[in-house]
């Protein structure tokens, strides 16, 4: 497995890789969830390559870039069992040197739900991405269904920018009691952790109605009492896949979203809901 940290370095490797190539991108602290994706790109791509990058551009100035999880070594580890070819690790300068000042614009899309809680982030994730997808120039990108704004922004971008990549999506991985994997579950105190499956409980509440046939908003009121304390919601809507607005008749396809904070950390998850048609293909 080779371990890099330059573009020029990625770009030769890469190239001389068997093909089709996957591209994972993360930002390390890896847990079962990204080793899916990982595991997923093994099993359609004749060689896989992960990016380990905290991107500081996607992080908001009173959020958590410096104290984010970090664990390279063990990173490195599991991805060199899992059979990754490639590695690239880049430091901020390596992508971002001085008088870096292009970023690519993903348009009303990225200021809506995480969005406007987080300003500025979908353009950070767009940006980041784009430059990824040309440092590898890989066949296909995997990304998780559990950010699922992200794969929307993506997928906005990939069609405007017409990048030669096609985007993969993987159902979410979750914890026995429903909690979707995420490296920010290591911020929740006991108590918190304990409370965290109440946002998955009130998706599936809601997908579960929409799936019997419910087409009113008011299903989205009921579910909300499992938003409770010690969590407090940030948003719970039902929204359209492509464009991430609310509908006003709940009917598939869409996606349940829904958001909490838990403490100071805030959890996100949501559940898709597909057409019947869609469900049969
Ligand atoms: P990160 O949070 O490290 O996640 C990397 C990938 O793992 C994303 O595609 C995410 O959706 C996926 N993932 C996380 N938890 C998952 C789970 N429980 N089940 C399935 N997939 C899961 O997302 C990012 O990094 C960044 O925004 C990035 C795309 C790397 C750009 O910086």
């Amino acid at each position: 497995m080779h371990v890099v940290r330059t573009v020029r370095e990625v770009r030769q490797i890469a190239r001389a890789l068997p093909r089709p190539l996957g591209l994972v991108p993360t930002m390390g602290a890896l847990h079962a969830g990204h080793m899916r994706l990982v595991d997923v790109a093994r099993s359609t791509s004749a060689s896989v390559a992960v990016s380990i990058f905290v991107n500081p551009l996607q992080f908001g100035p009173a959020e958590d870039f410096a104290r984010y999880p970090r664990s390279f070594p063990a990173d490195v580890a599991q991805l060199e069992a899992a059979g990754v070819a490639l590695v690239f690790a880049p430091d901020v300068n390596e992508m971002y040197p001085a008088g870096f000042a292009t970023s690519v614009d993903p348009g009303p899309i990225g200021d809506v739900f995480e969005g406007a809680i987080r300003p500025g982030h979908f353009n950070g994730v767009a940006t980041v991405c784009t430059k990824l997808f040309s440092t590898f120039e890989p066949d296909a990108a995997f990304f998780g269904e559990k950010d699922a704004q992200q794969v929307a922004v993506l997928r906005r971008v990939v069609a405007d920018l017409s990048l030669p990549v096609e985007l993969r999506v993987v159902p979410t991985v979750r914890e026995s009691d429903g909690l979707a994997l995420s490296s920010r579950n290591a911020y929740l105190s006991p108590d918190e952790r304990a409370a965290a499956p109440g946002l998955y409980r009130a998706l599936r509440e809601v997908a579960d109605a929409v799936n019997a046939g419910s087409r009113d908003r008011t299903v989205l009121d009921a579910a909300r009492r499992h938003l409770a304390a010690p969590l407090r919601e940030a948003y719970l809507d039902i929204v359209d896949p492509a464009t991430f607005t609310p509908l006003a008749t709940l009917a598939p396809p869409c996606i349940v979203i829904g958001s909490v904070y838990a403490g100071t950390t805030r959890l996100i998850d949501n559940i898709p809901i597909s057409t019947a048609a869609e469900r049969a293909a």
